[in-house]
């Protein structure tokens, strides 16, 4: 089919949802991935931090081909055996405590578990949530997510939410009280531009949590599975959270969602009031059970910390003389570029059109979260994109 029957297709037959970047893809290797046309990009964009391990790892291909011979579904009704084959490598990685699982298919779903169970294990209705942080957008998710945009269409949300301003102590301290059932936080704030938190804050959040009786809920659906340089972004501050959220690059590519909670707060979910026809399927969990050998076999933590301060040393060369950028930050490799002008509209497509895939955040924020297998080469050949793109931005301002 060609490249213009198929975008013509899906503009014309899907919902109107999101913002296109005109370019068919059709094949990805590692950091790589190519259109309809066989031409190259670098994917610093990797379905939104989806494709963690880098696209079709052959060890996750084959988990899935294998799996998809044997059984494609099994109800968690049932027991399986790479279901609990994958739980129990899982709970071997997670924080120290947290080894009760419940599984689904997505980030939104993810962050739902972890609200019902947190009023559930309290019997408390508040949740305190950031300013600008981001959850999804089922009813729940988004009644913890910020943006007004997001939201105002579809209110009235779900009551008992609070927010507060990420990396304030003193206002988190002021909102939580004896009603409180959870503070949700994301440890490094992704959608909102790649956000870390000031020293010492994620510290005095689980302060204040245990002062008052809250949960504190880490949303790790972007940060989590060694993205930041650790296995959990919470790691670079010692904090250990009670209910935690993954889903993206848990089972690379295939849809899962991956609520991890300390054994007493999940017990506290009775039979029936929690579940998903397709939470836990075989071909899901085959998968995120190869993802997570991956992850430990080719340390790519630690991989994502020496090419990540690689990444981002370059990316500090290239934008340090230049007015039109504002700062270069992250941690591992999540990354970005924040700009002093609102021109991420152009600047996105035109990284597609020289081979760049990266990612929208905040309002003028450019977003970088590449596979963490991610070669050197590849990541000069962003940077050179990235300088070509925002020396024609300058030279447009300047005209
Ligand atoms: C921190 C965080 N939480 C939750 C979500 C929602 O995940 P999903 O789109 O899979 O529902 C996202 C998605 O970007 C996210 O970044």
């Amino acid at each position: 089919m060609p490249s213009s029957s198929i975008t013509e297709l899906e503009d014309r037959l899907m919902a109107n949802t999101y913002q296109k970047i005109p370019v068919t893809i059709v094949k990805g290797r590692g950091a790589k991935v190519w259109d309809i046309e066989g031409r190259e990009y670098v994917d610093c964009m990797a379905g939104y931090g989806v494709a963690l391990v880098g696209h079709c790892h052959p060890k996750v291909v084959e988990a899935i081909k294998r799996q998809a011979e044997r059984l494609l579904s099994c109800h968690a009704s049932l027991y399986n055996d790479v279901r609990a084959e994958f739980l129990e490598k899982l709970v071997k990685l997670t924080p120290k405590g947290l080894d009760k699982a419940f599984l689904s298919n997505s980030g939104a779903e993810a962050v739902e578990c972890a609200l019902k169970l947190a009023r559930k294990f309290t019997g408390r209705k508040g949740i305190v949530a950031m300013v600008r942080s981001y959850h999804g957008k089922t009813m729940g998710a988004l009644s913890a997510t910020w943006e007004s945009k997001y939201r105002a269409p579809f209110e009235p949300l779900v009551p008992g939410f609070k927010f507060v301003p990420f990396g304030r102590a003193d206002r988190l301290r002021e909102a939580v009280d004896e009603e409180t059932a959870a503070v949700i936080v994301e440890p490094i704030q992704g959608e909102s531009g790649v956000i870390l938190p000031p020293e010492g804050y994620l510290k005095e959040v689980r302060e204040i949590c245990d002062e008052k009786g809250a949960l504190l809920i880490f949303d790790e659906v972007q940060t989590g599975l060694g993205r930041t340089g650790k296995m959990w972004a919470s790691e670079h501050w010692a904090v250990v959270p009670d209910i935690m959220c993954l889903a993206k690059a848990v089972a690379g590519g295939v849809p899962m969602g991956v609520t991890v909670a300390r054994s007493d707060v999940m017990s506290s979910f009775k039979l029936g009031e929690h579940s998903s026809t397709f939470g836990g399927n075989p071909l899901a969990c085959a998968a995120a059970s190869a993802v997570l050998d991956v992850l430990v076999e080719e340390k790519l933590p630690e991989r994502a910390v020496e090419v990540g301060g690689y990444f981002k040393q370059r990316l500090q060369e290239l934008c340090g003389g230049l007015k039109l950028v504002r700062e270069v930050r992250g941690l591992g490799l999540m990354l970005a570029v924040e700009l002093r002008f609102n021109v991420i509209p152009r600047v996105i497509p035109n990284a597609a059109s020289k081979g760049l895939l990266a990612l929208y955040s905040g309002l003028n924020t450019v977003r970088l979260l590449p596979p963490l297998v991610i070669e050197r080469e590849e990541v000069d050949r962003a940077c050179e994109v990235i300088s070509q793109v925002l020396a024609e931005e300058a030279s447009r301002m300047r005209s």
